[in-house]
C-alpha cells in the first residue's frame, strides 16, 4: 500500500454489494482504492455477481468474508447480515444493476442483497451498469428517481462503447470516480435519507390527532391563469410522514404539488385557500394542527368566466381581496381548539420579532420560522434552517434535511402533548 495515498476514508465501513455485470471486475479494483485510503470494507457477492468474479477474489482483496446468500448458515446468521448494513458509514452498490435498482426502489426483500438495502437507514451510493436501452427504460429512470427521492446518491453511468457493442450510457463509471463520489456522500452531513429520528419518535403520537396544511394554494383570475407561490410542499408532507411514523392519525390537506402523497395519512387535494379553509374546518376536532401551507395571502376579487384576452385598450387590473386567515382562524377558536396550534413564519428579515408577532397575532402555541432569503434556497430546496419560538422563548436548530425537521418537530410536539403511547 502506498503511502503517498491521503486517508481521506480512515476508519470508514464500506459495505460494497456487488450485482451482475460486467462490470462486476472493476469492483475489485474498488476495493483495493478504498482500502488504500484507509477504508474497511464488507462485500457481499450477489448470485449474478458471483458468475462475473469469484467470492474467493473479491474476499482475498476486503480481506474479509464475503456474504453471498441471506439464508445460509455458513455465513453469519442473518441477523449478522443486518447488522452489518446498519454498522457500515455508507452502501455502496457497484454495479448497481437494473435489477437491484428496481428491488431497491420498490422496497423488495427476497434476497440478501435488497434486504440490507431494506433494513437500514444507512446512506447508500449506487454505480449504475446495464445496457443503455435497460438504462433508458422508463421503468428504469422511474426508479433512479424515486432512488433519489429517497436519498439514494448515484454516480455515472458514462457513456462509452458496451460489451454488448452499443454506444451511449450505461457504463459503470470508473473505480476513481466512485471514490470521489463515496468521499463526497462522507463529507455530507445532510445526506441521510431517513431522519435521525424516525425510529426515536415511533409511537410518540399513537392515539392523537394531528391536522397539517402544505404547499401553496392557487388562486385563479381565470379558468387558464391563476396567482401561486414557489411552496413545493417538502416540509408539510415531511412533516405529515413524520407524525404518521408516530403513530398519530393524520390528515394532510394540501394545495397542488408534484411530490408523492405520504404513506398511511389521509390526504385531502385542495386548490385555493378557501377550500383549504374549509377541509380544514371539516378535519377538525384534532388534537395537533400544524399550519405549513404557503397560503395565498390574496385571490383575485372576481375571477372572470372565461379566459380574458389581449384587447387595445391594455392589460386588464387585477383587483385582489384577502383570503382568510386559517391559521388564526383555528387558533383564535373558542370551542374544540386543537392543544398545540403550530404555525410557520416565512421571513427575509427580522425573523425572529415577526415570528413573536405571529405567534400572538394568530393565537399559536408555537411558530417555527424559517429563513426564506434566496440564497438559502428554503422553498423548494431540500434543507431547512428553523427556529422553534414559543411564549417562553427560542430553539435555534442547525441547518438539516426537512426530513429531519420534521422528525425533531414531531418529537418536541408529542413531549409537549404527552402521547399516549408513551
Ligand atoms: N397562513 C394561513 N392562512 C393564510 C395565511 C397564512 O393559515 N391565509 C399560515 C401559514 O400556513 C403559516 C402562517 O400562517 O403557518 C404564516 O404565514 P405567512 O404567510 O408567513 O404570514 P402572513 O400572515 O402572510 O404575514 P406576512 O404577510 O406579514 O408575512
Amino acid at each position: 500500500m502506498s503511502h503517498s495515498i491521503p486517508q481521506s476514508l480512515a476508519s470508514r465501513r464500506i459495505l460494497l454489494i456487488v450485482g451482475g455485470g460486467v462490470a462486476a471486475y472493476k469492483a475489485l479494483d474498488l476495493v483495493r482504492r478504498l482500502k488504500e485510503r484507509g477504508a474497511s470494507v464488507h462485500a457481499v457477492l450477489t448470485p449474478a455477481g458471483a458468475k462475473f468474479v469469484t467470492p474467493l477474489s473479491l474476499a482475498a482483496l476486503c480481506g474479509e468474508p464475503v456474504r453471498q446468500d441471506l439464508f445460509s448458515l455458513d455465513d453469519d446468521a442473518r441477523m449478522g447480515h443486518i447488522e452489518l448494513s446498519r454498522d457500515a458509514d455508507l452502501i455502496v452498490i457497484a454495479p448497481a444493476t437494473a435489477d437491484l435498482l428496481a428491488k431497491a426502489a420498490n422496497g423488495f426483500a427476497g434476497d440478501l442483497a435488497s434486504t440490507l438495502l431494506l433494513a437500514t437507514d444507512t446512506r447508500a451510493l449506487a454505480a449504475p451498469a446495464m445496457n443503455l436501452r435497460m438504462w433508458l427504460h422508463p421503468a428504469t429512470q422511474r426508479n433512479i428517481a424515486r432512488l433519489k427521492a429517497d436519498g439514494m446518491a448515484f454516480v455515472g453511468p458514462n457513456e462509452g462503447e458496451m460489451a454488448c457493442g452499443e454506444y451511449g450510457p450505461g457504463r459503470m463509471a470508473e473505480p476513481l470516480d466512485i471514490v470521489a463520489a463515496v468521499e463526497k456522500a462522507l463529507q455530507s452531513p445532510t445526506a441521510i435519507p431517513l431522519p435521525a429520528g424516525v425510529l426515536a419518535t415511533s409511537g410518540a403520537l399513537a392515539g392523537k390527532r394531528v391536522v397539517i396544511t402544505s404547499g401553496p394554494t392557487h388562486e385563479p383570475i381565470d379558468p387558464v391563469r391563476y396567482i401561486a407561490n414557489r411552496s413545493s410542499g417538502k416540509q408539510g408532507h415531511a412533516i405529515a410522514q413524520a407524525a404518521a411514523w408516530a403513530g398519530a392519525d393524520v390528515t394532510l390537506i394540501s394545495g397542488p404539488v408534484s411530490i408523492p402523497d405520504p404513506v398511511g395519512v389521509d390526504m385531502r387535494h385542495v386548490e385555493t385557500a378557501a377550500e383549504m379553509l374549509a377541509a380544514v374546518e371539516a378535519a377538525m376536532p384534532t388534537d395537533i394542527f400544524i399550519a405549513a401551507a404557503a397560503v395565498a395571502d390574496w385571490r383575485a376579487a372576481a375571477p372572470a368566466a372565461g379566459k380574458l384576452k389581449k384587447v387595445a385598450s391594455g392589460p386588464p387590473a387585477l383587483m385582489l381581496v384577502e383570503n382568510p386567515d386559517i391559521l388564526a382562524a383555528i387558533g383564535g377558536r373558542k370551542q374544540q381548539r386543537p392543544a398545540l396550534v403550530v404555525g410557520f413564519a416565512a421571513e427575509t428579515d427580522d425573523i425572529l420579532n415577526h415570528a413573536r408577532e405571529k405567534l400572538s397575532k394568530k393565537g399559536c402555541d408555537l411558530i417555527v420560522a424559517n429563513d426564506v432569503s434566496p440564497e438559502n434556497a428554503v422553498l423548494g430546496g431540500d434543507l431547512n434552517t428553523v427556529h422553534l419560538v414559543d411564549a417562553k422563548g427560542v430553539d435555534s436548530w442547525p441547518r438539516m434535511r426537512k426530513e429531519e425537521v420534521a422528525a425533531r418537530l414531531i418529537a418536541a410536539l408529542a413531549e409537549r402533548i404527552g402521547g399516549s403511547g408513551s
